[in-house]
C-alpha cells in the first residue's frame, strides 16, 4: 500500500479542464477515470536503497519503478528537475525483446583449448526474452500518458523544459495532451528527427512513402527557460563560396561579411558583435573557423541510429544515440542542472548528462534497464545511488514477463472466449458454475491499484455485461487503497447481487521468484606484500534460465524446417553467468560493489567497468575479505550469497 498520495502539480487539478477539450472533440473515453486518479494523487511508496556507487555528492539516482511513483518520491523529497527527456513506449503495436547471450564457459573453453582464441560471434547461442510490451488501446495509452505527464509536471523547476519523443503512431494525440497540460503557449518546437534514410524497400511500403522520422515535442514550463542555441557546421558548398587568400599569407581564410562602420556601430550597440571582432575594427571580418556554424533548425538529419559496433551500443531494443541527447541536454540545461528520464531504458540520458557534467535521474520499470544503465554508468566512472520503489510487488524481471509467469499460477484459471477482455479468464465451480476472474495488468498503472474507481467499473460496467447466470467474480489486486474501504464500497452498492471476492495477487507472485544456486569457494593467497581473495565458481544452476532455454528449444524444434541443434548447457552451468560482484564492506543491507566482473557477449571480461581482452576464468578476486557474492544470470536475475 502506498504510504500516502502526493498531489499532482503544485495544487490539485481542480478547476482545470482535465481532458475537457479532448473529451468534446474526440469523444475520448476514460476521461472520468483520469480525472479521479488525478484528484487522488501520485502513490508514494517506500524507497529502498540497493547500492551506492562512489561518493555521489551530487545525488544522482537510478530508480527502479514506475514514472508516476518516481515523481511522487521526488516531489516528496523536494527535488526539482530542470530538463526531462522521455522516450516512452510508442503504442507501436510491437513487443520488445532482450537478446540473451549464452556466455563462453571457461572450463569447457579450456578443455577444448580455445582459451586464447576469440570465438566467432555466430558461435554464441542466443535466444530472446520479452522485455516490455508496447501494445495498447489508444484510450488506455492516452489515459496513462496523461497521468505520467501530469506527474512529471509536478516536479519540474520553474525554468524547466520537457522533450517527449514519439512517432506517427500516437504523437499527434499526445501533442494535444501536452497542449492541455503545459499550455499551448509553452509549446516550443516539434523536432523532426530523421533517424534513418533507407526503409523504402519493404513490402509494406510498396504503396506509401517510407517512414524515417520520429517527432520530439518540446515544451517549456515558464518564460524563463534555458535555451542555448545550437549550431551545425557550414555546408561545404557554402564554405567554397567564401574562400580566398588574405594578407595573412599562408592562411586560407574566409570573409563572411564586411560591415560598414554604421552597421558595425549599430550591431555593437545591440551587443551583437562577437568572436573578437572588435579587435579588427573598423573593417569587421568574420573568419569561418571562428564562426559557430549555422543555427540549428527543428529538422535533425545529422544524427544516426546507434551503430551496433559503437562503444555506446548496449544491445537495448529502442536505444537512442548519445548524440541526440547531447544536443537536447546542451540546448536546455547548463552544467550542474538536474536532467531526468523516467523511461530511461539503456540509460542514454543519464550517461550523456553525466558526461556533460549535469546531475541525472534515471528511472525505469524494468530490471534489465536498471542493470544496463548501472553497468554503463560504472564504466563511465559515474557516481550514483541505485534505488528501488517498493510498490508492493516483487517483479519477475519486468512487468511483461511477470504477467506471463503469474497467469498459469492462478488456481484453476482458464481462457474463456465468451468473456470480455476485461476478464483474464474464468475458473469453474461445481456449485457456482463459471467464475470470471479479473487480473490487473502490470503494464497498465491504472489497473494496478484497486481503488473505488476500479471497483466501480467492475460493479457498473463489467458485471452488467456478464451472462445473468454468473453468481460470483474474483478480483485480484496487487495494490489496494484500503481493503476496508473497498469492502464497504461493495457492501453499500446494491446494484449487483453477484458476489465479489477480493484476492491478493502477491501471494501468487511470491511463488514465482526463486533464487539461483551457486557452489563456490574462497581462497586467500599472498602476492608479495598483498593478500588476494579469490572466489572460484564451481557450479551455477539457474532453474529460471534453464526453463527459458527448454521452452526456446521446444518452440524452435517445432518451428524449425531444417535439423535443429538445441541449446545445451554444461553440467557446471558457468555459461549462464553475466555478472559477478563482491561486497567486502557489509554483510547485509545495501550493496557495495568492491570488486566486479561483467562478462560481455563474446566472453571478454569487463573488470570494474574497464574493458579487457581476457576471457573470464571462472573466478573473481578482491583485496579485502569478501562478505557477500552477487551473481546475475544472463536473463538478469540476481542472487546474493554469504561468502
Ligand atoms: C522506448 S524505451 C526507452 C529507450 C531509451 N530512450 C534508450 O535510449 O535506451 C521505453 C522504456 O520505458 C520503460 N517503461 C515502460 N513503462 C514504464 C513505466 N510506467 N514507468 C517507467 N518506465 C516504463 C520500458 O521498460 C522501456 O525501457
Amino acid at each position: 500500500m502506498p504510504i500516502k498520495y502526493v498531489p499532482f502539480i503544485p495544487e490539485p487539478v481542480e478547476g482545470q479542464a482535465v481532458l475537457g477539450n479532448f473529451n468534446r472533440i474526440l469523444r475520448y473515453k476514460g476521461a472520468d477515470e483520469v480525472s479521479m486518479t488525478l484528484q487522488r494523487g501520485m502513490p508514494l511508496y517506500e524507497m529502498e536503497k540497493q547500492e551506492t556507487v562512489g561518493e555521489n555528492a551530487d545525488g544522482n539516482m537510478v530508480i527502479r519503478g514506475e514514472c508516476v511513483s518516481a515523481c511522487a518520491y521526488l516531489k516528496e523529497q523536494g527535488i526539482q528537475v530542470d530538463l526531462v527527456y522521455i522516450d516512452p513506449p510508442f503504442a507501436s503495436g510491437a513487443d520488445y525483446a532482450k537478446q540473451v547471450y549464452i556466455r563462453r564457459n571457461p572450463k569447457i573453453a579450456a578443455a577444448i583449448a580455445q582459451a586464447e582464441q576469440e570465438l566467432e560471434f555466430e558461435d554464441m547461442k542466443v535466444f530472446e526474452e520479452k522485455m516490455y510490451g508496447d501494445v495498447w488501446a489508444k484510450e488506455k495509452y492516452l489515459n496513462w500518458m496523461y497521468e505520467n505527464l501530469m506527474a512529471i509536471k509536478s516536479i519540474l523547476s520553474p525554468c524547466a523544459s520537457i522533450f517527449v519523443h514519439l512517432d506517427w503512431h500516437i504523437g499527434h494525440y499526445v501533442k494535444i495532451l501536452m497542449d492541455e497540460i503545459f499550455g499551448e503557449d509553452c509549446f516550443v518546437n516539434e523536432i523532426i528527427w530523421q533517424r534513418t534514410t533507407n526503409t523504402g524497400s519493404s513490402k509494406a511500403l510498396a504503396q506509401k512513402f517510407s517512414i524515417d522520422t520520429d517527432s520530439i515535442f518540446y515544451y517549456r514550463l515558464g518564460d524563463e527557460y534555458t535555451f542555448n542555441k545550437q549550431y551545425r557546421p557550414y555546408e561545404e558548398e557554402y564554405i567554397k563560396r567564401f574562400k580566398y587568400e588574405d594578407e595573412r599569407g599562408k592562411y586560407r581564410w574566409t570573409l563572411l561579411k564586411t560591415y560598414s562602420q554604421d552597421t558595425y556601430d549599430e550591431l555593437d550597440r545591440q551587443g551583437r558583435i562577437r568572436w573578437g571582432a572588435k579587435a579588427r575594427y573598423p573593417e569587421f571580418k568574420q573568419y569561418l573557423e571562428e564562426g559557430k556554424g549555422v543555427p540549428m533548425n527543428n529538422i535533425w538529419t545529422d544524427i544516426f541510429h546507434v551503430n551496433p559496433q559503437a562503444f555506446e551500443n548496449q544491445n537495448y531494443a529502442t536505444q537512442k544515440p548519445e548524440q541526440l541527447l547531447e544536443r537536447i541536454i546542451n540546448t536546455s540545461s547548463n552544467k550542474g542542472m538536474v536532467v531526468a528520464d523516467f523511461f530511461g531504458g539503456s540509460g542514454v540520458t543519464a550517461a550523456t548528462a553525466n558526461k556533460l557534467d549535469r546531475r541525472f535521474i534515471h528511472s525505469d520499470i524494468g530490471v534489465n534497464s536498471i542493470q544496463t544503465v548501472r553497468d554503463r554508468l560504472v564504466a563511465d566512472g559515474a557516481e550514483f545511488d541505485v534505488l528501488e520503489i517498493k510498490d508492493g510487488i516483487q517483479l519477475y524481471r519486468n512487468p511483461v514477463q511477470t504477467m506471463d509467469k503469474i497467469m498459469p499460477l492462478i488456481p484453476g484459471l482458464r481462457k474463456e472466449s465468451s468473456l470480455d477482455s476485461f476478464w483474464a479468464g474464468a475458473t469453474a465451480d461445481s456449485k457456482l458454475g463459471t467464475i470470471p476472474v479479473y487480473v490487473p495488468n502490470l503494464m497498465d498503472s491504472s489497473s494496478k491499484l484497486l481503488d473505488t474507481v476500479l471497483i466501480n467499473r467492475v460493479i457498473h460496467q463489467a458485471i452488467p455485461e456478464l451472462d445473468t447466470s454468473i453468481k460470483k467474480v474474483i478480483v485480484y489486486y496487487i495494490d489496494i487503497t484500503s481493503e476496508e474501504e473497498i469492502r464497504k464500497f461493495i457492501a453499500q452498492d446494491d446494484s449487483t447481487t453477484v458476489e465479489i471476492e477480493l484476492r491478493d495477487l502477491k501471494t501468487v507472485l511470491d511463488d514465482v521468484v526463486i533464487g539461483d544456486h551457486a557452489e563456490f569457494r574462497c581462497e586467500e593467497t599472498t602476492e608479495g606484500l598483498f593478500t588476494v581473495y579469490t572466489v572460484t565458481i564451481d557450479r551455477f544452476i539457474s532453474d529460471r534460465v534453464l526453463g527459458k532455454i527448454m521452452e526456446y528449444n521446444q518452440k524452435a524444434m517445432l518451428n524449425s524446417k531444417k535439423a535443429f541443434k538445441p541449446i545445451e548447457i554444461s553440467e557446471d552451468g558457468l555459461e549462464l553467468i553475466e555478472f559477478l560482484s563482491l561486497d567486502c564492506t557489509a554483510a547485509d543491507g545495501e550493496w557495495h560493489s568492491d570488486s566486479e566482473i561483467k562478462i560481455d557477449k563474446l566472453g571478454y571480461v569487463i573488470r570494474n567497468g574497464q574493458k579487457t581482452k581476457t576471457f573470464w576464468d571462472g573466478t573473481i578476486q578482491s583485496d579485502k575479505f569478501p562478505l557477500r557474492l552477487k551473481i546475475r544470470n544472463i536473463c538478469g536475475d540476481e542472487t546474493i550469497w554469504e561468502v
